[in-house]
């Protein structure tokens, strides 16, 4: 991958959230109408490009919510999913239509699996997408079309696919991985041989969907952005059916922490990410794990020793992003068994006791004793035991 980005200049890579619909469609994950407005405010306030606000024909309640969003964006482009059928992409364009900028994604299961359910030969599969895109196109002059199941169709047919989309009018042409089943190196080539050999290629934006199977989501996305896609779709805490879906703080960070090698802005407020972390977890119910990598309770945690050492004397040594870069006050330095003299020390000088070295021996082996007792040791046990030292002298 670094051969392929070094060099490329810092371009643009367009962030479409689907946190309202693919995060959505995770079991369990159902949000109110109410919910669906907050998140898509805070999703416009922070700077994605695209918001697919739901799939407007799966409830009257999706419907509402995309028709709202639409009405009530500001920056954001505000885009409806629909399947192949011109009853579909109706319903989708009446909602998305409020927008300042609408845009419709419509999709089709291309690889031979997928192809099998509707029981559509290639042929007529074609046609499909040729009058589906064509009706679409003449609603709106934003379509994205998606061949769902990319990454496991055969190379000749994804190419004719997209080839009849971009003829119909699509103006993005987006790659799922809707099984988490592509490798980055993989990613990386598909991508690259669609802008070199699909028909119009070069007139269109080419989009990365992943799926986390097998937690290689955002390697995946970050390799296709390698190969040429300028546009990532993510959600929210990775917030997805199965695995997930890529992660919106994973490749805005990486990017931004490692522009170096993955020479690439969006317009996202990183700043904004915490707060709308933990939005999403608390209305779709899905906890976020501690420690995972940007909006974990522990990605910005240190309890070892060694590590709060060095913490406390030079924050590099063991974090390679502030956390005020991603809205979070400070990091966290936890007291457990772990925990050093140095950490200690500090830590009581915050809940204002200035230990004398000698004092700060006899305290240490009492924290010791009840870090051993407790997995962590809070402020207010801190304070207890200071009081019981007090007492003793
Ligand atoms: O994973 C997938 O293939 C999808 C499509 C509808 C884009 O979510
Ligand atoms: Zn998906």
């Amino acid at each position: 991958m670094t051969d392929q980005v070094i060099g490329a200049g810092k371009d643009r890579v367009l962030i479409f959230d689907t946190t309202l619909r693919d995060g959505e469609q995770s079991p369990g994950a159902t949000m109110t109408h109410a919910e669906k407005l907050e998140i898509a405010q805070l999703l416009d306030e922070m700077g994605v490009d695209v918001i697919e606000a739901g799939f407007p024909i799966a409830s009257e309640g999706d419907f509402a919510a995309v028709a709202e969003i639409a009405r009530r964006s500001t920056n954001a482009t505000i885009c409806g999913l629909a399947r192949a059928n011109l009853k579909d992409i109706d319903r989708c364009w009446e909602a998305v239509k409020h927008a300042a900028s609408p845009r419709i994604h419509t999709f089709i299961g291309t690889s031979p699996l997928h192809r099998a359910i509707p029981n559509l030969n290639k042929d007529e599969m074609a046609e499909r997408i040729h009058e589906t895109v064509t009706h679409a196109r003449n609603l709106c002059d934003n379509v994205q079309w998606s061949p769902m199941d990319a990454t496991r169709t055969e190379w000749d047919y994804l190419k004719r696919t997209v080839e009849i989309a971009i003829k119909a009018g699509a103006t993005t042409i987006n790659i799922p991985d809707t099984v988490g089943y592509t490798a980055p190196v993989e990613s990386a080539d598909l991508i690259r041989r669609l802008i070199a050999e699909v028909e119009g290629g070069e007139d269109v934006i080419f989009s990365t969907h992943c799926h986390n199977d097998l937690g290689m989501a955002t390697a995946n996305s970050l390799a296709a952005v390698a190969g040429g896609a300028r546009q990532i779709e993510c959600t929210i805490n990775g917030l997805g059916e199965r695995a997930g879906n890529t992660a919106l703080e994973e490749v805005v960070m990486a990017m931004r922490t490692r522009g170096d090698i993955i020479p690439f802005d969006t317009g996202i407020d990183a700043r904004k990410i915490t707060h709308i972390s933990r939005r999403v977890s608390a209305v779709s119910g899905f906890q976020v794990q501690f420690n995972k990598a940007i909006v974990g309770k522990n990605a910005f945690a240190h309890e070892s020793g060694i590590h709060q050492d060095g913490m406390l004397k030079n924050a590099e040594t063991f974090e390679i992003m502030r956390p005020e870069d991603v809205g979070l006050s400070a990091t966290s330095l936890v007291m457990g068994k772990h925990s050093g003299r140095a950490a200690l020390r500090s830590k009581m000088k915050e809940l204002g006791f200035d230990l004398a070295d000698n004092q700060l021996a006899d305290v240490f082996v009492r924290f010791k004793a009840l870090a051993d007792r407790k997995k962590e040791v809070f402020d207010d046990d801190l304070v207890a035991l200071m009081q019981d030292v007090m007492e003793v002298d």
